[in-house]
């Protein structure tokens, strides 16, 4: 058997998996939830969640996807043959391929409004939910914006590992951290942005109450990229000498910067356009901030250009690099379980994803009527079946798996590097325990949270 892919450097498989974290759940999520939560006292709790469940359940998934070197379906059969088990290995992969179908669609967007933010039309916008309605509600050109994002995507999985994600990550991802500099000062320099300074940096621990705590959780489940099998796919690419505990803390370390730096570009610029409410929902990045470009543009046109270029181009790099991880896990698995061709299995994923994604892009338009559940479109089911269901349950099942039935020596033997590493005896039982205890309680709180909500 061929030897199988490794990243090549520490930074590539660091800045990969800071590639599949950082994502439209950043830019776009993020600051929806700290409008609508109550600024600081939100970020405060999101911090501690990413810290206390967030850090174990990454460091976990590393853990299973370094020690089996296999696609995530292939790894849990290897560490639990035979068992129910394997299912959080199958539910990994169709977690993942789920979100794809969704996500592009809204990546499809990011380009286009790139676009147009190129070409300065966006300046012009009158009306921008007007604007927003009828772009995704028109039949084909959302369509092939989708589709141009899905064939980049493709384009760098078919690379491989080395040549095709580890590459363009570590292209894309430094990129994406030296611009997001630009719109956060265009954002401070607009009139009257210190209101919205102010609403981030000064917490209202009156809006605190557990639907808020719970919401922090989920936020940092979507954005660290977890239970999905995305991170433990990348991490079968680790080396041997990859650090599990630290490369999780520096992957949630650029995670968080920038996901605070996303609310340090939309507060101050959203509350200078006017008393819009800082939680407009998703049509904030949308709706709300095109606003805030013609503003921009009418009193100094180069700036009004340059942010909003920047903007949507950090989104769309943010997009993109979450979507090749997307794609990974699914494609790796198609690959090695079945034996097709790497190329083969992608065109799989992809094809697949460009049919739902349709389903999923026709559902703002000609299908809004369609709806398969719940009354939610195809758009919202795809979303709410993936982020609310499986991304739970995945969570739960990892946290279990890892903290009870895995042999307590692996486990060590892993985080540790077989010992070479000195990891303080506290951390590796706070470990354990948070994993036993604490993350499948809380993850069950969200789940049984969201359920109730329906
Ligand atoms: N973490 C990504 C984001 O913040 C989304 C994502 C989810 C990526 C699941 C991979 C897997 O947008």
């Amino acid at each position: 058997m061929n030897e199988r892919a490794k990243f090549s450097s520490k930074l590539g498989l660091i800045l990969a998996s800071a590639g599949s974290a950082v994502g439209l759940g950043n830019v776009w999520r993020f600051p929806t939830e700290v409008g609508e939560n109550g600024g600081a006292a939100f970020i405060l709790i999101y911090i501690l969640c990413v810290i206390v469940l967030g850090l174990s359940v990454m460091t976990s998934e590393f853990l299973i996807g370094r020690h089996t070197h296999a696609n995530t379906f292939d790894a849990y059969k290897q560490l639990a043959p035979r068992s129910g088990w394997v299912f959080q290995g199958f539910l990994g992969v169709f977690t993942a391929w789920f979100i794809l179908c969704y996500y592009c669609v809204v990546t499809g967007w990011t380009l286009k409004y790139l676009v147009d933010a190129l070409t300065g039309s966006i300046g012009s916008i009158t009306d921008s939910a007007a604007y927003f309605q009828a772009f995704t509600s028109s039949p084909w050109l959302p369509l092939a914006f989708m589709a141009v994002t899905l064939v980049m995507t493709h384009w760098v999985i078919v690379r491989g590992v080395q040549d095709g994600i580890e590459k363009y990550s570590k292209i894309l991802m430094p990129v994406l951290l030296l611009i997001i500099a630009v719109p956060v000062i265009c954002s401070f320099s607009m009139p009257g942005s210190k209101e919205g300074l102010r609403f981030l940096l000064r917490p209202d621990f009156s809006k605190i109450n557990s639907d808020v705590i719970l919401s922090a959780m989920g936020q940092a489940f979507f954005s660290l990229s977890l239970a999905m099998g995305c991170l433990c796919t990348y991490a079968s690419y680790f080396g041997d000498d990859a650090k599990l505990m630290k490369t999780a803390g520096s992957v949630a370390a650029i995670d968080t910067t920038v996901a605070v730096m996303s609310g340090f570009i939309i507060f101050p610029a959203v509350f200078s356009v006017s008393e819009v409410a800082p939680d407009a929902g998703p049509g904030l990045v949308f709706i709300t901030l095109p606003n805030v470009f013609q503003m921009a543009f009418s009193s100094v046109p180069w700036l009004g250009w340059i942010f909003s270029v920047m903007f949507y181009l950090l989104l769309l790099l943010a997009a993109l690099t979450s979507m090749i991880s997307i794609h990974e896990p699914v494609t790796a698995f198609l690959h090695e379980h079945y034996h097709l061709r790497r190329s083969t299995a992608a065109v799989i994923v992809t094809a697949v994803a460009m049919l739902f994604g349709v389903l999923c892009s026709l559902s703002f338009g000609v299908l809004n009527h369609v709806r398969p559940l719940m009354d939610m479109t195809f758009f919202d089911f795809f979303d709410f079946i993936s982020a609310k269901i499986f991304l739970p349950v995945g969570g739960i099942i990892i946290s279990l798996f890892v903290g009870w039935k895995l042999d307590r020596s692996l486990v060590i033997e892993e985080i540790t590097n077989h010992g070479t590493l000195h990891i303080p005896v506290w951390l590796v039982r706070a470990y354990l325990f948070i994993l036993k205890w604490i993350a499948p309680l809380a993850i069950g709180l969200i789940f049984i949270n969201e359920l109730a909500l329906l």
